[in-house]
């Protein structure tokens, strides 16, 4: 079932298209990849779907809900973790997830359950008492993120969630994103312009550039849009020049990049055999010490797709 469907969204800023005719879906119980660099529209789609904002054409339902015709009804599925913090700095988290639980109409026992359960969720317990002033860019992060999920929202969206954290607030954060996904079966909307957080996250992603579509699929589809190209990384004893230009004249071999023990190899997957290869060795009496085969990563692609590159 697709619990989100975004149907030929366009938004204009003056006259400056931002979003060009959007389309996707999104799968419930999906880790779903909205990648893009600076400026791409990421955000600008998240407000249309969250009804901060009005698209000049086109339509998103939530749980089949229209965001336009039954916006209350839409609104319920969703959990939002805006790019920029919303956190009240000068009370403790304790009482900023009390705030923001009973905005969602928790309260009693109820709703102190939910405090103290998202707080051991993001990793906060120890520091409920502090004020949030005084906290770390990763902890307000890490906060933010309690006070979306308090409700246990059907879908919860981040957008660029792990912007300026420390590397220890970006793993509680992953970790709590694939156990809510796991545990309560949470649809994840991750927006970011991290490739190799998406690539490790995400099961299917839309990559947008300047608001329009470059590629929309699931991970693995995306990779074979651009190539059939993979990298195949060996490690052998006895490397020498003429092995190496032997190695050249196997046909399926796009490129060889060899020093001391280690070979790198970019290679056609449809007609790449490693038969050939190992024979070769043999022959020449080199022992292998591993042999790695790998799909080309989303930053690849991207540049790849576009000629540039998602950060400089
Ligand atoms: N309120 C606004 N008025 C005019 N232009 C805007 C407005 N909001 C966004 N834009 C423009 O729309 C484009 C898309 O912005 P948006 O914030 O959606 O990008 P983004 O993909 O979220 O980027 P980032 O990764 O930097 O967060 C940008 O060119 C931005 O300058
Ligand atoms: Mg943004």
């Amino acid at each position: 079932m697709n619990i989100i469907e975004v149907k030929n969204i366009s938004k204009k800023f003056d006259r400056k298209i931002v979003l060009d005719n959007i389309s996707f879906n999104v799968d419930k119980g999906d880790i779903f990849g909205l990648i893009g660099p600076n400026g791409a529209g990421k955000s600008t789609l998240i407000n249309i779907m969250t009804g901060l904002l009005d698209a000049n054409g086109g339509s998103i339902t939530i749980g089949g809900f229209d965001v336009k015709e039954e916006p209350l009804k839409a609104k319920k599925f969703l959990g939002l973790v805006p790019q920029e913090l919303a956190l009240l700095e000068t009370i403790s988290a304790y009482d900023n997830l009390e705030f923001f639980g009973s905005l969602y109409g928790l309260k009693g026992r109820n709703l102190k359950n939910k405090i103290d359960q998202t707080l051991d969720f993001t990793g906060l317990t120890e520091k409920k008492k502090e004020k949030v002033k005084k906290f770390s860019g990763g902890m307000k992060r890490r906060l933010n993120l309690a006070a979306a999920i308090m409700h246990e929202p059907e879908i919860l969206i981040l957008d660029e969630p792990t912007v300026g954290i420390d590397p220890q607030s970006r793993n509680h954060i992953f970790e709590f994103i694939k156990t809510v996904n796991r545990e309560k079966n949470t649809t994840i909307l991750y927006i970011s312009h991290y490739m190799e957080e998406v690539e490790y996250l995400c099961n299917n992603i839309f990559i947008i550039d300047e608001g329009k579509e470059v590629a929309y699929g699931s991970k693995k589809s995306v990779k074979s849009m651009i190539s059939n190209n993979n990298k195949v990384n060996l490690k052998v004893e006895n490397l020498n020049k003429d092995l190496i230009e032997r190695i050249r004249l196997i046909d399926s071999i796009i490129n060889i990049d060899a020093n001391n023990d280690e070979i790198n190899l970019l290679v056609d997957a449809d007609n790449f055999k490693l038969e050939p290869l190992l024979k070769i060795l043999e022959n020449n009496s080199s022992t292998i010490k591993s042999i790695n085969v790998d799909e080309p990563n989303l930053e690849e692609v991207f540049l790849s797709l576009t000629g540039k590159k998602l950060r400089d």
